[in-house]
């Protein structure tokens, strides 16, 4: 079971536990499901409004996450939070190239993740 934490400076943090392994569970779902006030629009990685930054807790390493979609890639790319050079790393590297995600899209997995929002 993985710990999220949600962390504002607008509102108290707030950890809860993530059911790992469904491989269907995004970040926004949860946030949802624990009354955690992260913007959102179109729910389906079109808008960019649910972007947050993501960390690993301990800050050694950069999270893993679920792979980046294409609806994800063309967001991130769209709002500057993405490189082209960052998008083919990805595909050798095979974790997320970067901190910003869409919390619609970013599945939860079994680690434990800091999640930052409004990410503006
Ligand atoms: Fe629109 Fe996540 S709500 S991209």
């Amino acid at each position: 079971m993985a710990l999220i934490t949600f962390t504002s400076p607008m509102h108290k943090d707030k950890t809860v536990y993530a059911v790992a392994g469904s491989h269907t569970q995004t970040i926004l779902d949860l946030a949802k499901e624990h009354h955690i006030p992260i913007d959102f629009g179109c729910q389906e990685g079109n808008c960019g409004t649910c972007l947050v930054k993501v960390s690993s807790v301990d800050g050694k390493r950069r999270p893993m996450g679920g792979p980046l979609n294409v609806r994800e890639v063309a967001a991130l790319t769209e709002l500057g939070h993405i490189t082209k050079a960052e998008i083919e790393q990805m595909y050798v590297d095979d974790i997320p190239p970067t901190q910003w995600r869409l919390a619609c899209q970013m599945i939860v997995r079994d680690e434990d993740i800091l999640v930052e929002y409004p990410s503006k």
